[in-house]
């Protein structure tokens, strides 16, 4: 680690040193869009925005040198070159001075505080951080401190969580590996979610409504794209004792997704009856809760299963 932040350290020096010599732009162009633009053109996690000017001039403002040492060594959620760290020091600036240009705040870059001549000495302590980089980090660390304040509702229920949590970006949901590039050109769920049917639970997004709507078309094969479901119209009512409404369960609902291997005979036996299903194993993530709170609405959307009214008015026995 200390070694490599050297290795950075003297790269920068020598890099400031030969900030003179005409860059290739042409090449940081491309590297801009083949793997800057990833979160530099929606603005993830506060990068500021390709062309945008608003965004690059208070940066501008810490002159060119440190503009290239942030994006050297990494800066926040920048990670170091920008993750492009097969690439040549050269191909990286002309990236940066790509970046500087298309905003329009190069000349301002180059002609703030920190002047690239200054930095011909190769001083191994970081330069002093600039109040910019400061009040970022500030902000930073109190929005990860704001999160961690917000508890979760139910926390065995993956998708029973407090608003703050619902559908993070691939690169904070614990699943994606944040340190692969990947993870950042994968397009976050909120943005997506935004134009599909509305769901008051789990991820939020009405995925009945979506598909019947025609809002997506999941391929049913991942390598057969001309292979369609075979969807049964068949529904098993389960009569539930006491007040609760009886249970539909739709094998059209879950066929349109969901091979019948999935269910049979595995998680049910084939039979009307034939299996023993109760509320506590569905908390416990057994029958209809193997999906239902995981990948599928969560439990506390009683209705949506509970949908058959009794035609006995509660609590008369004849
Ligand atoms: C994984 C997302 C990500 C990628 C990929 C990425 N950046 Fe950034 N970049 C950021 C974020 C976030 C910031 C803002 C950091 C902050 O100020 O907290 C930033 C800031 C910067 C800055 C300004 C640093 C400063 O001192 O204000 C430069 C320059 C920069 N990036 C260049 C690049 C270049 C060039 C590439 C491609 C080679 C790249 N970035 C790729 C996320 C990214
Ligand atoms: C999401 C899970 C799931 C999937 C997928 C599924 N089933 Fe079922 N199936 C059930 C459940 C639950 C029952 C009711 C079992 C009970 O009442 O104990 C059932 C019952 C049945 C029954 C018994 C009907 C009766 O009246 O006795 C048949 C036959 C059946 N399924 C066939 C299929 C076929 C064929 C497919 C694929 C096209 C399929 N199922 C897909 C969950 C599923
Ligand atoms: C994913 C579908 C589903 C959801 C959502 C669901 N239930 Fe159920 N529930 C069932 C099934 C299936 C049974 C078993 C019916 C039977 O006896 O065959 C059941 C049974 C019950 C019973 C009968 C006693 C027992 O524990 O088996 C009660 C009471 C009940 N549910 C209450 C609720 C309440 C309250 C909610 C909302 C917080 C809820 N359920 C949400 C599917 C669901
Ligand atoms: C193998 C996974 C799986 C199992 C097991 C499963 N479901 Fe589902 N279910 C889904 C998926 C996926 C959907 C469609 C997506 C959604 O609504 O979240 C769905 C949808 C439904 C719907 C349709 C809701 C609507 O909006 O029309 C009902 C009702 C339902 N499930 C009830 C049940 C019941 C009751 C059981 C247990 C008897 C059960 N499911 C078991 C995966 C499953």
């Amino acid at each position: 680690m200390n070694a490599f932040s050297k290795v950075i350290a003297v790269s920068v020096a020598m890099l400031s040193s030969a900030a003179t010599l005409a860059l290739d732009l042409k090449q940081g162009e491309a590297l801009v869009n083949e793997r800057c633009s990833a979160c530099h053109k929606p603005g993830v996690m506060g990068a500021p925005k390709m062309g945008n000017k608003a965004d690059w001039e208070p940066r501008a403002a810490q002159g060119y040198k440190t503009l290239l040492e942030h994006g050297m060594k990494g800066l926040n959620g920048m990670p170091p070159k920008g993750g492009a760290v097969d690439v040549s020091d050269e191909v990286f600036e002309s990236a940066v001075t790509f970046l500087l240009q298309s905003a329009g705040v190069l000349e301002q870059a180059k002609s703030g505080k920190a002047a690239p001549a200054a930095a011909k000495k190769a001083d191994p302590k970081p330069a002093a951080p600039a109040k910019q980089e400061t009040a970022v980090t500030a902000k930073a660390m109190q929005s990860a401190e704001g999160k961690q304040k917000v508890k979760p509702a139910l926390k065995f229920n993956r998708l029973m969580k407090s608003a703050e949590e619902w559908n993070p970006p691939p690169y904070e949901d614990g699943i994606h590996d944040p340190e692969g590039e990947g993870a950042y050109a994968l397009q976050p769920p909120k943005e997506l979610f935004e134009s599909l049917p509305k769901a008051p639970s789990g991820n939020r997004v009405d995925w009945v409504k979506a598909l019947e709507g025609g809002a997506i078309t999941p391929r049913y094969d991942r390598t057969d794209p001309s292979k369609q479901p075979f969807v049964m119209d068949l529904n098993i009512v389960r009569e539930v004792k006491g007040f609760m409404p009886d249970v539909v369960y739709p094998h059209k609902q879950h066929t349109e997704w969901l091979d019948c291997s999935n269910c049979h005979p595995d998680i049910f036996i084939p039979k009307k009856g034939a299996n023993q299903i109760s509320m506590a194993a569905i908390l416990m993530g057994e029958k209809c809760g193997v999906c239902h709170g995981k990948v599928a609405f969560p439990v506390s959307e009683c209705r949506k299963c509970h949908s058959k009214n009794k035609t006995q008015p509660v609590g008369i026995k004849q």
